[in-house]
């Protein structure tokens, strides 16, 4: 049977794709799994150019269809910052207490809608052939005013979901699997590899 490399080391990453994925006729492995140990360099300005940059990379080492993620936060005042430098703001073993406080403290006096932003996930599929298929997904919300919630990682304690009444640092974690702008990437990955594969 076929494999489909997921590039990444992340073990969360991969059983969420492996749970997606399930009933696609071919395996999905891990880049560990696939015995790969590539650094990439993340250089591109969007999501999706990170992204094509992974995947490409793993594909032409293994020549399977490989695919790729990249996510962020998004804040729409500060011109879309942290955006795809999320992890790496204020520097990549800064705690998020204060990449959360600092940027609070940068929307004083902002209110309302102008305090709209989104977690954004863009997944990459580089195959065999040099064509690439990304997709995109979402979750909307405003800037909290203060850090809420014990659950997730990252900025999940500040974007606050109006839809659900909290932030997704409030949500269990398997509610928010369910509205994960990953899953949501990933679910229309899966669609557009079925239509891909039948043809
Ligand atoms: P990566 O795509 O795994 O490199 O993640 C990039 C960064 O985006 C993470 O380190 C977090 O800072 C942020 N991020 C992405 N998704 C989420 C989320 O669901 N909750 C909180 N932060 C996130």
């Amino acid at each position: 049977m076929d494999k489909i490399i997921f590039a990444t080391s992340n073990q969360g990453k991969m059983d969420e794709i492996k749970m997606i994925m399930e009933g696609f006729p071919m395996e999905i492995i891990s880049m560990k799994e696939a015995g790969i140990y590539a650094l990439i360099d993340e250089n591109g300005k969007t999501f999706e150019e990170n992204a094509i940059i992974k995947a490409k990379a793993v594909m032409e080492l293994t020549g399977c269809i490989t695919l790729a993620d990249d996510s962020g936060l998004e804040i729409d005042y500060l011109d879309k910052e942290p955006g795809v430098y999320s992890a790496r703001y204020l520097g990549e073993d800064t705690p998020y207490s204060i990449k959360n406080k600092t940027l609070i403290d940068r929307l004083n006096g902002v209110e309302g809608s102008d305090r709209s932003a989104r977690f954004v996930c863009a997944i990459a599929a580089a195959l065999p052939n040099g064509e690439v298929l990304t997709t995109r997904g979402t979750i909307e919300g405003i800037i909290g005013y203060e850090e809420k919630g014990k659950f997730g990682f990252g900025y999940d304690p500040i974007l606050y979901v109006p839809e659900y009444g909290m932030t997704t640092g409030e949500m269990l974690p398997e509610d928010k699997n369910k509205i994960s702008h990953r899953g949501i990437a990933l679910r229309m990955m899966r669609d557009k590899l079925f239509d891909y594969n039948s043809k």
